[in-house]
């Protein structure tokens, strides 16, 4: 890059133009108006001769692409999850990575517990019956479903989203709450939610409702298959609104088809936006594409926070939110 150049970056995904017009004030930016989701291929051809990129969880960004590109010096997620990048690749490299932690945890956490009420309430399946003109006469035992309050949640993954579930459903619902993590809450934070760090084996047999809020890593991928399934309440329900992969969706369709555990919740599928098939067919599973963050107001502060981390590492400034906090910045 010439010394004197604006740096110029690459806005993977369409975004508020706001945001994009804020960006255009110190960078030169090649933007996505038209949202297209591009190919690996075309987007590594885009990155051509760009310091920063601003991106989704659409866009992998790994050591061959780094390789490919050594002038990048920033990659700033549009999500809190970062599986789609390499850190450590990025690390090495001296590229800063940064995603929008803080900011959507209270939106995620609102329909985290929605979808698992909708779940256990029946809400998709009975609105589909009336909407096909099903529905003739009120009776006793038409779409019962399982009661929330009073119930026992379970929480797989207790990070800043999980504890915020955790919240709605003691303070709000007055439920029981189990938990298993890799780190216990400080003992504080579990003696205000009552909250029982217990064992992965235990949290399966215990939760009437159970919400994976996990990132997904190599150790979490499948970490509910149908052994795991099997482990739980028939009573019982699952919601996932942390990443596909977490769970074995071919496993999860054949227990639902076969009612071992009561329904299901699902904001995120394994390779989506393909999904299983066997999903669809299934009336004790909500389906929703993806949507956890998506108020306008949590959006809009996702993708501000992502602009902040590319003017910060590009212009000398500290990123606010970075994945690798060590990272070496470079010149
Ligand atoms: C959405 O899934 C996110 O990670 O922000």
């Amino acid at each position: 890059m010439n010394k004197t150049a604006r740096p110029a970056v690459l806005v993977a995904r369409a975004v508020f133009p706001e945001v994009i017009e804020r960006l255009r004030g110190v960078f030169e930016v090649e933007a996505n108006p038209d949202d297209r989701v591009w190919s690996r291929a075309e987007f590594s051809t885009r990155l051509a001769g760009k310091q920063g990129a601003l991106i989704t969880g659409s866009e992998r960004i790994d050591a061959e692409l780094l390789d490919a590109h050594p002038q990048l010096r920033a990659v700033c997620n549009m999500a809190v999850g970062y599986n789609n990048i390499d850190v450590p690749a990025c690390s090495a490299r001296g590229v800063v990575a940064t995603n929008t932690p803080d900011v959507l945890t209270e939106t995620t956490a609102d329909f985290g517990f929605a979808l698992m009420m909708a779940t256990a309430r029946r809400m998709a399946e009975s609105e589909r019956f009336l909407r096909r003109g099903e529905w003739t006469k009120w009776s006793y035992d038409m779409f019962t479903g399982s009661d929330i309050h009073g119930a026992t949640l379970g929480v797989l993954g207790m990070g800043r989203i999980g504890q915020a579930i955790a919240r709605r459903g003691v303070h709000g619902f007055g439920m029981k709450l189990v938990y298993h993590n890799r780190s216990r809450l400080a003992p504080e934070i579990e003696a205000a939610l009552g909250a029982r760090w217990v064992g992965k084996a235990e949290l399966l047999e215990a939760s009437d409702h159970l919400v994976l809020v996990l990132p997904y890593s190599a150790e979490s991928h499948h970490a509910i298959g149908a052994a795991e399934l099997a482990a739980m309440k028939p009573s019982a329900t699952l919601t996932n609104i942390a990443r596909g992969g977490i769970v074995d969706d071919a496993a999860l369709a054949q227990a639902l088809r076969e009612h071992r555990i009561a329904a299901a919740g699902l904001d995120v599928f394994e390779g989506e936006p393909a999904l299983n098939p066997a999903l669809l067919d299934l009336p004790n599973v909500v389906l929703t594409p993806h949507i956890a963050s998506a108020t306008v107001a949590t959006r809009r502060a996702m993708a501000d926070l992502a602009a902040d981390n590319l003017v910060a590492a590009l212009t000398g400034g500290t990123p606010p939110t970075p994945i690798d906090p060590g990272v070496p910045r470079r010149a």
